[in-house]
């Protein structure tokens, strides 16, 4: 008897706005449902799959810690948590990380460590944390009310205290709101979630300027566009500037689950044993894997074809002048196109031609393929969604 698999979607909780498709397994940068339809992949799972699917090195990596040893607590030290963390820190020119699972548990442990690095130095009452309106970090009760958008405040109260939301790109605004009670700002280098909008290299360089001056911390949030994505280490490595704390996830993780917090020598001391920990974090199958895609992607070499990559899609879209297309936004395979049409729209008759793609905001299609993806394979997708909106005309 076959498995009644509409049956047992009955069972998952209603929480996202799902497609109708069951995915069963994945090739390179192809993913391939119960059907056997395939897919061309411009999503990587939200920016995690980094290096495709089935990426060789990485099985192999994966699978056999997976057969030595699948996990410890953290009340011990593996091998692959130990060279993560010096590989990780070493290409991030930072100090020391803590390992987690996911971008809002880094996020929430980079609210933590800020908060903890001006109470040691000034004591109670510096804690607030500025964020910026339009930013997306994360879903815990925090994370959600770090995040700058007011449509994910409501039905949870009370959320956590302490928050103030700057509009991105006005100085003006932050510095009315850098009062003395601020320990820290929590930016993304480019605002994913919030419609792949990226940050003015000016703002960002007054911003760390003004916090460096007050010993307030800069945080960048790199779940989104860190790890290679934009074409370098991390997206704010594009401004020029130097972070005290850098969360990082989705990409590093390539498939499994990671997040990772980065300390600046300023902080790296800050969490003495019992302030801060995770059950799963440094799980060593996870850093296996994560291993992998440092040494695949994260070099000079592998950066500059990615920011290529970036160049050749922008080109192919400004090429085609095509009516429907307002904007094309982003750094290296991280990839915005405001559209004046449904972005929904777009996605669902792309699934209809073999190809996926993500939505951010109301107007935004949004890219992000595996970072392996070639030229010609960036043709192929670039063209499904030019002919969608030529069609739409
Ligand atoms: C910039 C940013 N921060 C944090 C998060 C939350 O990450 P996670 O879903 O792994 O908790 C996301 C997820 O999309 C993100 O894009």
């Amino acid at each position: 008897m076959s498995y009644d698999f509409n049956e047992a979607k009955e069972h998952v909780v209603n929480s996202y706005g799902r497609l109708d498709l069951i995915l069963t397994h994945g090739e390179g940068v192809y993913l391939y449902d119960q059907d056997e339809n395939k897919y061309l992949d411009f999503t990587s799972g939200i920016g995690v799959s980094s290096l495709g699917y089935g990426h060789e090195k990485w099985v192999k990596a994966t699978s056999n810690q997976l057969k030595t040893l699948a996990h410890t607590s953290n009340i011990f030290h593996t091998e692959p948590s130990l060279k993560l963390a010096k590989e990780l820190t070493e290409k991030a020119n930072m100090s020391k990380v803590f390992f987690a699972n996911s971008g809002a548990e880094a996020n929430e442990g980079s609210i933590k460590l800020a908060r903890k690095y001006s109470y040691d130095k000034y004591g109670a009452g510096r804690s607030k944390i500025l964020t910026l309106i339009q930013s997306f970090h994360g879903r815990t009760i925090t994370t959600l009310k770090a995040t700058g958008q007011e449509k994910f405040h409501k039905y949870f109260y009370p959320f956590t205290e302490g928050f103030d939301y700057v509009k991105a790109n006005d100085i003006e605004d932050f510095k009315a709101k850098l009062t003395d009670d601020v320990c820290a700002i929590m930016l993304e280098a480019i605002q994913g979630e919030g419609g792949v909008i990226p940050l003015d290299t000016k703002f960002v360089q007054e911003v760390v300027k003004a916090c460096n001056e007050k010993d307030v911390l800069v945080i960048f949030d790199e779940v989104q566009c860190g790890i290679g994505r934009t074409g370098k280490m991390f997206g704010y490595n594009n401004f020029n500037v130097e972070a005290d704390i850098v969360s990082v996830a989705k990409g590093l993780g390539a498939g499994l689950p990671i997040g990772g917090i980065l300390c600046s020598s300023k902080v790296a001391d800050v969490f003495k044993p019992g302030d801060h920990g995770s059950t799963f974090g440094a799980n060593p199958v996870v850093c296996s894997g994560a291993l992998v895609v440092l040494e695949e992607i994260c070099n000079e070499q592998y950066f500059e074809k990615i920011y290529k990559r970036g160049l050749f899609v922008r080109e192919l879209i400004d090429e085609a002048k095509n009516p429907q297309i307002v904007d094309v936004r982003g750094m290296g395979l991280m990839i915005g196109i405001k559209v004046k049409c449904d972005p929904a729209l777009v996605q669902k008759e792309a699934i209809k031609k073999g190809l996926l793609v993500l939505t951010a905001g109301k107007d935004v299609v949004r890219l992000l393929p595996p970072l392996t993806i070639t030229e010609k394979e960036l043709k192929v997708g670039i063209d499904i969604i030019l002919e969608i909106l030529s069609s739409l005309k």
